[in-house]
């Protein structure tokens, strides 16, 4: 029932006499109560995150969106006063050892712009809209799947394989080698421990991320050594950045390897957790998933438009955004932040927050004042916000058309949610469901 939905409080967090406990398996389950304290009592507060490094968490929407588009915070781990990023605390655990460092999300201005507007010549919209037909394919082929059984794991047989095969798909891996990269990304997610750390440096993260550099590498080379003079129309992504130059500078191999692997990295576990926490959340609140299967029935979009964006807002699948350090002293929500003190901005607090959003706490899909941080905010915003979309709704309402009368198989405290700092999601989602032809 909406009761137990996550995020209502079981306990008023007004009555709370102290700052909850974070980053436990408990808060993993629901930390929409903790967040309430801290946007209250605390809107501001440094912690100490489990790998040991110290870090201001921002709770309220308004600083929150603030400390987003905020130039004195940098996403450069060299600007962490701790320098806890050549220890492997910060940052994506592994990226260091493979010299993958120099991502989107690692870099600011003018490095920041000048790779993400190749990277944008190369990610179209019209790239993303011509890719459609395959999301649709892949999503009937993952329900062909499990369709006839009458129950299934939605995380490992659908939420999982399909955004890692479509990333591949548009970055250009051959079909063959597909399933290497799915057993790699399984391998990342399984190894994910709470407080964002790969288990160490010889951790199953790190190993993952090693092989994906590695076979990354020598795709690009394959790619470079073959690259027509003129692109091909449905040209893959890697060809197009390998292709891409601003003002005759073209990216290096390593540039092309570094932005490849931050696709992967920030398209996969994100689209998992939309379509995990997504369909967990209707299949928790009735009135909500029968208002959105009307409205499919009838053919019409408008309630699965407004509705993914409404999931995101509620249980969205980045809970903090990634890393930033302060390059200079600021005040934020009345704090002080001193230079290279690291903040982390939380997405899924700032998203709840009543100040900005009416009735926070209820799941509405036809909500259209919504202006949510789910894909972020200012120069860093999602690149990959077509693609989650398209990938949200078509898998959703898929779904829900062929497995109408789907429902969760396991009682809500028995599930589990994976741990790690930046993302949110289940490990597992029990269904069954009537079998379907
Ligand atoms: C950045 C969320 C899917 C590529 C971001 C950021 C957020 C986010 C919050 C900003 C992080 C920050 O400022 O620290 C999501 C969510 C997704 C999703 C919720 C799915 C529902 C994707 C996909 C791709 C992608 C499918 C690509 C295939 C990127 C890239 C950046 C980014 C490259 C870095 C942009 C930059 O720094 O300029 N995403 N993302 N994302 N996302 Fe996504």
């Amino acid at each position: 029932s909406p009761d137990t939905a996550p995020g209502c409080p079981a306990h008023p967090a007004a009555a709370a006499p102290s700052a909850p406990a974070l980053f436990t398996w408990e808060f993993g389950a629901d930390p929409y109560p903790a967040y309430a304290w801290l946007r209250e009592h605390a809107p501001v507060h440094r912690t100490e995150l489990p790998s040991g490094v110290e870090a201001w968490l921002v709770t309220r929407y308004a600083d929150a969106r603030q400390a987003l588009a905020d130039a004195r915070l940098s996403k450069n781990p060299v600007h962490h006063s701790e320098g806890a990023h050549g220890k492997g605390k910060v940052g994506i655990p592994g990226e260091r050892s493979a010299n993958l460092m120099t991502h989107l999300l690692n870099i600011d201005p003018p490095d920041h712009t000048r790779l993400r507007r190749l990277v944008s010549k190369a990610f179209t919209p019209r790239r993303v809209a011509a890719f459609a037909p395959r999301v649709q394919e892949l999503t009937d082929a993952l329900i062909d799947g499990f369709a006839a059984r009458g129950e299934a794991d939605l995380i490992h047989e659908f939420a999982f394989p399909l955004p890692i095969y479509a990333i591949c798909d548009l970055l250009g891996v051959p079909r063959e080698d597909q399933d290497d990269f799915r057993d790699w990304a399984g391998m990342m997610l399984r190894h994910t421990k709470p407080g964002g750390t790969g288990g160490g440096p010889r951790g199953g993260v790190a190993k993952a991320v090693k092989k994906i550099r590695g076979y990354l590498a020598e795709l690009i080379h394959r790619k470079r050594a073959v690259l027509p003079p003129e692109p091909a129309p449905d040209e893959d992504l890697i060809s197009g950045l390998i292709r891409a130059s601003d003002h005759g500078e073209h990216l290096t191999e390593n540039e092309v390897a570094a932005m490849a692997f931050i696709l992967l990295f920030a398209g996969f576990e994100t689209t998992v957790n939309l379509i995990g926490n997504g369909t967990y959340a209707l299949l928790r609140t009735p009135d909500q998933r029968e208002l959105l299967q009307k409205s499919l029935a009838t053919g019409d979009r408008e309630v699965l438009a407004t509705g993914i964006e409404e999931l995101l807002r509620y249980d969205g699948p980045v809970e903090l955004a990634t890393w930033r350090f302060a390059t200079e002293e600021l005040t934020l929500g009345g704090e002080r932040i001193a230079v290279g003190d690291p903040v982390l901005v939380v997405l899924a607090a700032a998203d709840r927050d009543p100040a900005r959003f009416d009735a926070p706490d209820t799941l509405d899909l036809r909500r259209t004042d919504n202006p949510h941080l789910g894909y972020g905010h200012g120069i860093h915003y999602c690149l990959g916000a077509p693609l989650a979309r398209l990938e949200g709704q078509t898998a959703l309402a898929t779904l829900l058309t062929r497995l109408p009368d789907i429902r969760l198989a396991a009682e809500p405290d028995d599930l589990r949610w994976r741990g790690g700092l930046i993302m949110r999601g289940l490990r597992t989602l029990p269904v069954e469901f009537t079998p379907a032809p």
